[in-house]
């Protein structure tokens, strides 16, 4: 019986990755690693300092220079950038249509697996993305590859935006959430993909709570 495992979740934007990872997470007694926010904690600063979004050598050096914190509370995970709490500000809109390009960059991608690679050295992870089953914790236990259709992926985000009190349209939502998807899976360094060994989980028609403990049930059968 082994009671740590892997697990890595891969998915295109608001699919529910972070919200039942979180949970099975919590469930199983494990590190949880939201890996979209430290892509969205570096976008913040480079939008910031005002720094050229296509300029690789620029953000690599900006993230060398920076510290990512992941930190678990009772809210969700909060996430520190350079010791300031900037969990809601790498929501923004600006952010999230940032973020994509920055994210394309194979510099700054090494170093940050690099990074999510120490986080998940010890015990149990869960750890969510878009490159993690192919690129990231390549051995994982279990990898699941997560979905839903776009439609029902914007009228989540829209519910998420309404509760933070970001202005949006579910028309405007589902453009933008199928833009950043194509540019994820489009781009040349570590694409959005599903790894062949992950299995597909549409989460369209299933409650957070369902998915959550479909995905515990499958570790539980990995750690036997
Ligand atoms: O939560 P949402 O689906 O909106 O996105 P996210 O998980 O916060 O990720 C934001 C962006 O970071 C993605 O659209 C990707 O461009 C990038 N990302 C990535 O390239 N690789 C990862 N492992 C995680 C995120
Ligand atoms: O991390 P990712 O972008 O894939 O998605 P998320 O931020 O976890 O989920 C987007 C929104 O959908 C959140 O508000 C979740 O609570 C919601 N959700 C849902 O209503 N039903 C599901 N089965 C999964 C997520």
């Amino acid at each position: 019986m082994k009671n740590n495992i892997q697990i890595a979740i891969d998915g295109p934007a608001a699919a529910g990755k972070s919200t039942i990872a979180k949970l099975a997470a919590e469930e199983l007694g494990y590190t949880y690693i939201d890996t979209g926010a430290m892509y969205r904690a570096i976008t913040y600063k480079a939008i910031e300092r005002d720094i050229d979004l296509e300029n690789e050598e620029a953000l690599t050096q900006l993230l060398l220079e920076t510290k990512i914190d992941l930190r678990p509370s009772v809210n969700g995970q909060l996430v520190f950038l350079d010791g300031e709490d900037v969990s809601d500000a790498i929501r923004s809109n600006i952010v999230t249509s940032s973020v994509s390009a920055v994210a394309a960059h194979a510099t700054l991608r090494e170093e940050m697996v690099k990074r999510q690679l120490k986080m998940a050295e010890s015990g149990g992870v869960v750890m969510d993305g878009r490159d993690i089953g192919t690129h990231v914790l390549v051995d994982a236990e279990l990898k699941i590859f997560m979905s839903a259709s776009v439609d029902e992926r914007a009228k989540r985000r829209q519910l998420d935006n309404e509760r933070r009190g970001i202005d949006s349209h579910v028309e405007q939502l589902k453009k933008e959430i199928a833009e950043r998807d194509k540019m994820d899976s489009e781009r040349q360094a570590s694409p959005l993909v599903q790894a062949k060994d992950a299995i597909y989980l549409d989460t369209t028609e299933l409650s957070i709570m369902e998915a959550a403990q479909h995905i515990i049930q499958l570790a539980k059968e990995r750690m036997s």
